[in-house]
This record gives C-alpha cells, structure tokens and sequence, in this order.
C-alpha cells in the first residue's frame, strides 16, 4: 500500500498513530491539545479566560486555525459570501454547507468544529433536527442557527438529539432581505429586552455559547453578565465573553467588502496580486 499523501490524517508509514495529546512523532505533525468539547467554553468564561472563534470553510484553514490555537472553529454559512460569490447568504444550501463541513472536518482539529444551519433550515423542529444531523454526519460537532424564541423548539429539539447548539442573536444575517440591510441591534429598551429574553432563553434550552452579532456593546455587555454560558461577539464590543470573525476579514482576503468593525491585520489581497504580479513578470 502507497504512503497517503496526508500522513497528519491517517498516520505516518511508521504505523505511529494515533498520537496522544502532546506526543511527537518526531516530525511537523504534532498534535499539541486535546479535544475541545462544548463544555470547556463555559469553564473558560469562569476563569475568565477570552474565547477567539474565527471562520474556516475548508481543510488547510482548518487546520491552520487549529495548529494556531484557535479552540472554535466554525463553518459559517458566511462561505456564501467569501467563497461562492453569492451577495448573501440567503442563497447557501445545505448541500453546499455539507461539501465544506467535509472538507473542513478532515483537517480533524483540536478546536471544536461548529456549522450553520442556513437558511430556513430551520423552519421546522423536523428540518432543524434532519438538518442538523446531515451536518453532523457530515463532521460538524456542533451547528449554529440564527434566532432566539422564535426557535426555540427547534434548539430543544437539536439539544435534545443530543447535538450541541450555538446561538446567534442580534443581527441576522439571514434577514437581511426582510430587514433592508445589516443594522445594530439593541438601541431601544425593547430590543435590549428582547434580546436579552432570547439569550436567557436559549441559554434555557441547552446553547453552550451564543453569537452576538451587531448588538449594541452596553447591551452586549448586558448579556454577557447575564448568563453563565459565554457570548461571542462580533461587532458587538469588546465586553462579550470571545469573539469571532470572518477569517477572509481578518487576513484581508476578501478586499471588496470588509465589515466596519473590522481591523484586518493582513493584507493578502494585495500581496498575493503583488506577488502574482512579480512571478508573471519573471517567467
Ligand atoms: O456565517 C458566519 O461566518 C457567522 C459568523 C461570522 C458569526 O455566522
């Protein structure tokens, strides 16, 4: 038999796999933690520990991710927009959702590998529970879902299958259409209040975590206080529990657009045209 070409995955031709947690097998392969369950990330918000989730759609970002420490991983259906081309992500499937979860899960990382439902996956408690395990059975670990009371069955439902579940409230993605854009959230009392009924809510039927995105920080804040399950936000201030991003955001990869939150700390657009540029003019 033939040596596989990815010796991290199905072990070096030595036979020396699995590795334990901080075993070496005397190469760059190394796997340095153990596995990230849903529970560790309420322990670190008790220790007051920073919780940085980002974006992969794919293997060597998964695996990137992970080698880097990053401890949630999660397949957005944002994919939509950064990877597909589409204007957002209303038009991501689940056939789609599924293709990138296969390939980010074989990276096998430490993180754990959280998906999205997409959209109006989760209409039902029946299309939220078969959906929600056609990402699983796909190699997720988890699957996020926007929404807070409105879904709360579906969420029992998926906590229930015994699928850990990560909230998303605050600006949702995707409504875009029905909302005419992507706008703070929280700026009255009402929204504050309604928000923070969903998060209690949600952190009720079982999410180990919920997303905050766009939510005005004092209210964040708010949040974040209120529950025992940590907050992630994203635009939402520095107060939440983690944060997350868009990878494509971060590294400066997707250059048309970058969210106004967002401080990218590469700019890989323009070294890889400037890069491009150089190996053309050289050939
Ligand atoms: O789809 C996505 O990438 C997301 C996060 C950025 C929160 O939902």
């Amino acid at each position: 038999m033939s040596n596989p070409p990815w010796p991290w995955i199905h072990g070096p031709a030595s036979g020396h796999f699995p590795l334990v947690p901080g075993e070496s097998c005397g190469n760059r392969f190394v796997m340095t933690s153990a596995k990230v369950t849903p529970a560790a990330f309420r322990a670190m918000k008790s220790r007051g520990e920073k919780i940085a989730s980002l974006t992969a759609y794919d293997f060597p970002m998964t695996k990137l991710l992970d080698e880097a420490g990053i401890p949630l991983i999660l397949v957005g259906d944002s994919v939509g927009m950064v990877l597909l081309g589409y204007p957002d992500t209303t038009h991501v499937t689940m056939a789609e959702m599924e293709h990138h979860v296969r390939a980010a899960s074989r990276a096998r990382p430490s993180a754990l590998l959280a998906a999205d439902l997409p959209y109006r996956a989760c209409d039902t408690v029946a299309a939220a529970v078969e959906n929600a395990h056609r990402l699983v059975g796909a190699g997720a670990e988890a699957v996020k879902a926007e929404g807070g009371r409105d879904i709360l069955e579906q969420v029992r439902a998926i906590v229930q299958a015994g699928i850990p579940f990560l909230g998303h409230l605050g600006m949702l993605p995707q409504r875009v259409l029905e909302e005419g854009g992507y706008h703070l959230k929280g700026k009255n009392n009402l929204e504050r209040e309604a928000l923070l009924a969903d998060a209690l809510a949600l952190e009720k039927a079982g999410a180990f975590a919920i997303v905050l995105e766009l939510v005005s920080p004092p209210v964040a804040q708010q949040i974040s206080k209120s529950l025992a399950i940590p907050t992630i936000g994203i635009g939402s201030g520095p107060e939440c529990d983690g944060q997350i991003l868009v990878t494509h955001d971060l590294i400066g990869a997707f250059p048309w657009f970058t969210p106004k939150f967002v401080k990218p700390r590469l700019d890989l657009a323009t070294q890889l045209r400037a890069t491009v540029g150089q190996w053309k003019a050289s050939i």
